[in-house]
């Protein structure tokens, strides 16, 4: 069964496995984000209901994607519904569809989300935005595995596996009465708590030159790195808009890059008038990444790059120093 693969909310965009969004391609550099991940792949083989939780941009709908492609139901159909998106009035239409003259407007029978995801994994993004009748119905949907089309009278069977994903403090949305409980204890149980890349700096180094490559062939430039400005100032930024907005300003710099090197004003172009370039420059280099990056390079530097010796006087594996050597983009200077 293959459905016709849209952004809009009435057709949502289904993926399969030829998609290719595996758990491999959801790069990482950082401990607590392979922990993660690592979680969310051992779920995925369980018959499990799952809700993803993190701030914009951190990969939620990848993981959503590869928790799919990982488990028993990745031959049928990943059906992805932005339920944000969705007016309020029509949410029980986009997921549960409904019968030819249910309503003034229906005409014709059309199968909801839920029907579509049958066999396979219903992933509903932003599902903190339903109303908590929706949200009600979603729940019992799930546990019956049988739905009922708007203006039915027999209920057809579907069975799918309920991904959710949200930005929101899911505790206060209950406080506020914005999230059922019921649905909260059914998923809760196995949350997928995604960090922010502020709080896991080591990744940037690594996304950025991933990113690099990419956009090099997307805009035929050969750029091959970030300068030491420019790593600098992006393991200083605080990403509110997280991998997403990485992606983009790489992106962006890249496009408008000549030379080799990416530097602080292509990726930060808002910050490159003068007075700001002086007001950010004493503020750059203060996040906790960008000192331990400095300290390793010296300690580096002073041994002559010997990684055993260099390890000792950090106090940390020989593995570890070139985990973090790796991550941090360090090059042994040429002489
Ligand atoms: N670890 C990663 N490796 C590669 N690309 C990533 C990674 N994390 C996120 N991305 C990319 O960043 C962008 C945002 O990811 P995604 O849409 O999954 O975030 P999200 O958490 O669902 O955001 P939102 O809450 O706004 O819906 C996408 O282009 C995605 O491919
Ligand atoms: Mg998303």
């Amino acid at each position: 069964m293959r459905e016709n693969a849209s952004s809009t909310v009435e057709s949502p965009s289904v993926l399969y496995r030829d998609g290719k969004i595996t758990f491999e391609g959801i790069w990482t550099a950082s401990a607590r984000m392979r922990k993660c991940l690592d979680a969310a792949g051992k779920m995925a083989a369980l018959p499990m209901d799952l809700l993803i939780l993190g701030e914009t941009g951190t990969g939620k709908n990848l993981i959503a994607a590869a928790i799919h492609n990982a488990s028993p139901r990745a031959e049928g159909p990943f059906v992805e519904v932005n339920t944000g998106a969705i007016p309020q009035t029509l949410a029980e239409d986009a997921l549960f569809g409904h019968e030819p003259e249910a309503f003034t407007e229906a005409r014709t029978k059309r199968r909801g989300c839920f029907e579509q995801a049958h066999g396979g994994t219903l992933f509903l993004d932003e599902i903190g935005n339903m109303t908590a009748d929706v949200q009600a119905k979603i729940l019992t949907a799930v546990e019956r595995k049988r739905i009922r089309r708007l203006g039915g009278e027999n209920e057809v069977q579907c069975d799918v596996r309920l991904v959710c994903a949200t930005k929101c403090d899911v505790r206060k949305a209950i406080a506020a009465g914005a999230f059922r409980d019921d649905l909260y204890y059914r998923i809760a149980g196995h949350e997928i708590r995604v960090p922010p890349l502020r709080e896991r700096r080591e990744d940037i180094p690594l996304l950025a030159e991933r990113f690099i490559a990419l956009d090099n062939v997307n805009y035929g430039r050969s750029v091959e790195r970030a300068s030491e400005a420019c790593m600098a100032a992006m393991l200083d930024h605080p990403w509110p808009g997280n991998v997403r907005e990485l992606r983009r300003r790489i992106g962006s710099a890249v496009a408008l890059c000549e030379g080799a090197e990416l530097l602080p004003a292509h990726v930060f172009p808002e910050t490159a008038s003068e007075s700001d370039a002086a007001a950010g420059g004493e503020k750059q280099g203060l996040s906790l990444a960008a000192a331990e990056r400095n300290h390793m390079e010296k300690v580096l530097a002073l041994t002559g790059w010997n990684i055993s010796e260099a390890a000792r006087l950090l106090d940390i594996t020989r593995q570890t120093l070139r985990t973090k050597i790796s991550a941090y983009g360090l090059r042994r200077p040429t002489t």
